[in-house]
């Protein structure tokens, strides 16, 4: 039997696509930055036919990309440009997509690695309860993807990032062997924690095909306000103030004048709080009573809040949200930006969004740099159009910076195929070092996402 046709055994014919045409989608990157040839794209269904279409690739020496909906912004879920002889097959978990019931006492469902976000949290809110991470590609980004990026969002503030959900995990290695732990036992010290460290691993490690995942209570009351402030530090002392006089708060985001004219004009919205201020934070406090006037006082009392408007309705809140969330379409309708996801100590926020505009010009002096982040995690999204030959010069100019700041290369979107030779700047040697170690552990042939999160070959300063 040929390998295609093994492929077609293992999970039907109609779901292994070797047509350049049907491939194409699965090929390149939300961003349109990242592209390269596959093989073939095969979507198995089961944990089963996962394991099998593993065996295949290993028996065969076929490297696998893994990919779940597509959103990530890295370059990790699509095979690399440079093809060498051996191009990957892409493993499409979208079929993964089984929900178990609720169970309301633990606080727990399982759910297929293909489940998107958006289907897991209504399965939340249908039981009562809610899921703790939110993010703006909600309706395509997968479970399996976001647990394997460790992806942030919006509510991290509350609830943690996507490894704080895990309760457990069942993936499938290299080899096609299972790892199973679905039981999310509330309490278990039984040696490494298999299914955090696969947290963050970017699909290097293994497939996650199911996954035990904690939700939170339903919090049904929310207010947002959207707030003109003078600057990044100015911003910063808000956050600090709100921390402790609204309890109530999920949310805080950081956007700046620009960047919201932009969205604004790319929507068809009116910006609000026009000319007042550089810098506007997104709050949004929720409970299980109206937190309005909680919200209003604390504003009130913060000499940092320059003007602020407030919605209350969902549909009002949710053109707030607009203003914010819609920076990513926004920049991507204006070109293919170079996209870098960085934090800071919360301490050095101010100073990093002051050096970026010099630091970028510096790299390439034709290009529009564009930032928005979340503010409660001192994490800024810097995107930079129009860089042209100069992006892997602006790249290395942005994460230089953050580095001699004191931060971290990645935030929240993963070091993928986009970060892979600064990795070095956010790790030790040491700490790359074991990382190699495990990924040998778990993938001796090296054939699961090969050339993602560990750089190909060590280098200097790596
Ligand atoms: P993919 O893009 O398909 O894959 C991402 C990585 O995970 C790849 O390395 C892939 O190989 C690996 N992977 C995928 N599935 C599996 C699996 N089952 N097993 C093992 N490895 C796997 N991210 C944030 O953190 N916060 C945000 O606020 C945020 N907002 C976004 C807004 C927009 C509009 C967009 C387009 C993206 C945003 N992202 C954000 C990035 C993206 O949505 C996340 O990285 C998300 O976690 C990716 O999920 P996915 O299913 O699309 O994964
Ligand atoms: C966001 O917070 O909106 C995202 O992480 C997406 C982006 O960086 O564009
Ligand atoms: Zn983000």
């Amino acid at each position: 039997m040929t390998f295609e046709a093994a492929l077609r055994s293992a999970v039907g014919p109609e779901h292994v696509l070797i047509d350049p045409d049907l491939r194409s989608s699965y090929e390149t990157d939300w961003t349109g930055r990242f592209s390269g040839e596959s093989r073939a794209v095969v979507r198995p269904a089961t944990t089963a036919e996962v394991a099998r279409v593993l065996q295949e690739c290993s028996g065969a020496r076929v490297p696998v990309v893994v990919q779940g909906g597509n959103t990530g912004l890295v370059g990790g879920s699509v095979p690399p440009a440079e093809q060498g002889a051996n191009p990957p097959v892409v493993l499409v978990t979208t079929r993964l997509a089984e929900l178990s019931d609720v169970c309301v006492a633990a606080r727990q469902v399982t759910a297929g690695a293909g489940v998107t976000l958006a289907v897991l949290a209504a399965c939340a809110r249908a039981a009562g309860l809610d899921f703790g991470v939110d993010l703006a590609a909600r309706d395509s980004a997968t479970v399996g993807g976001m647990v394997a990026t460790n992806a942030g969002g919006i509510r991290v503030l509350r609830h943690g990032s996507m490894r704080e959900q895990v309760a457990g995990v069942e993936a499938v290695l290299a080899d096609g062997r299972i790892l199973s732990r679905l039981a999310g036992l509330a309490k278990d010290s039984t040696g490494y924690d298999i299914g955090h460290l696969l947290a963050g691993s970017e699909g290097t490690l293994a497939v996650l095909t199911r996954l035990r995942l904690r939700l939170v209570p339903a919090e049904r009351r929310r207010a947002v306000a959207f707030i003109a402030v003078a600057g990044t530090a100015e911003a910063v002392d808000l956050l600090a103030a709100l921390q402790t006089q609204l309890p109530s708060l999920c949310a805080a985001e950081l956007c700046f004048a620009a960047g919201v004219a932009l969205v604004a004009r790319h929507l068809g919205l009116r910006p609000p709080l026009e000319g007042t201020g550089q810098a506007y934070v997104l709050v949004e406090a929720a409970g299980q009573s109206d937190p309005l006037d909680e919200l209003l006082a604390a504003l009130q009392a913060c000499p940092q809040v320059l003007d602020a408007t407030v919605a209350t309705s969902a549909p009002d809140r949710a053109q707030l949200w607009a203003l914010r969330e819609g920076h990513t379409e926004t920049i991507s309708a204006l070109g293919v930006p170079v996209k870098l996801d960085v934090s800071v100590p919360m301490a050095r926020l101010a100073e990093l969004v002051d050096q970026l505009p010099g630091a970028v010009a510096d790299a390439a002096p034709a290009a529009l740099l564009v930032i928005f982040g979340h503010l409660a995690e001192a994490n800024l999204h810097v995107n930079v159009l129009r860089a042209g030959d100069d992006s892997e010069t602006v790249t290395a100019a942005v994460l230089s910076l953050v580095a001699s700041l004191g931060g971290s290369i990645s935030s929240e979107h993963g070091v993928g195929r986009a970060k892979t030779r600064w990795l070095g700047l956010s790790r030790s040697r040491a700490e790359i070092d074991v990382m190699r170690s495990v990924k040998t552990a778990f993938d001796p042939l090296g054939l699961l996402n090969p050339g993602v999160l560990l750089p190909a070959q060590r280098q200097a300063g790596a």
